[in-house]
């Protein structure tokens, strides 16, 4: 699906907002995320770190756990901002995340330059392990 340059702006817009929430006290990294649904609505998320790192949560996967727990399940599109130079894309797990409910979504990734990824998810995860590869 493709989007309008209004709503890739919304949601650039709203993925930069939601970073101000992130708690991110051991990598310092923030990082905000936003993702428009099948429906038209957008869902926010930051990352949230934990002191036992390992239970450290990414932007994407907040934002997403928050479009399913209010019963969206379509993905169309995910952004993420990071107050950096250059943009940030979706960790490996991320991308596993969005494969289930998005494995067509646009990927925008901003920053606090002028750089830009735009991408769709099934480049970023050629080949993706999903539902139809359970028996
Ligand atoms: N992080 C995200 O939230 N999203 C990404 O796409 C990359 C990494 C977070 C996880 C951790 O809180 C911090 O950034 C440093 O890895």
């Amino acid at each position: 699906m493709s989007l309008s340059s209004l709503q890739r702006r919304r949601l650039i817009a709203a993925a930069r907002r939601a970073a101000k929430a992130a708690y991110a006290p051991y990598s310092k990294f923030r990082v905000g995320a936003a993702v428009l649904t099948h429906a038209g609505k957008i869902h926010t998320g930051c990352n949230v770190e934990n002191a036992s790192y390992g239970l450290s949560n990414c932007a994407e996967r907040t934002a997403i756990f928050k479009a399913v727990a209010e019963g969206e399940r379509r993905i169309v599109a995910v952004a993420v901002y990071t107050p950096t130079r250059k943009p940030t894309p979706p960790c490996g797990a991320c991308r596993q995340v969005i494969h289930e409910f998005g494995p067509k979504a646009v990927i925008l990734c901003s920053c606090n330059s002028r750089l830009r990824i735009e991408t769709t998810l099934d480049r970023l995860l050629p080949a993706g392990f999903g539902r139809k590869n359970l028996p």
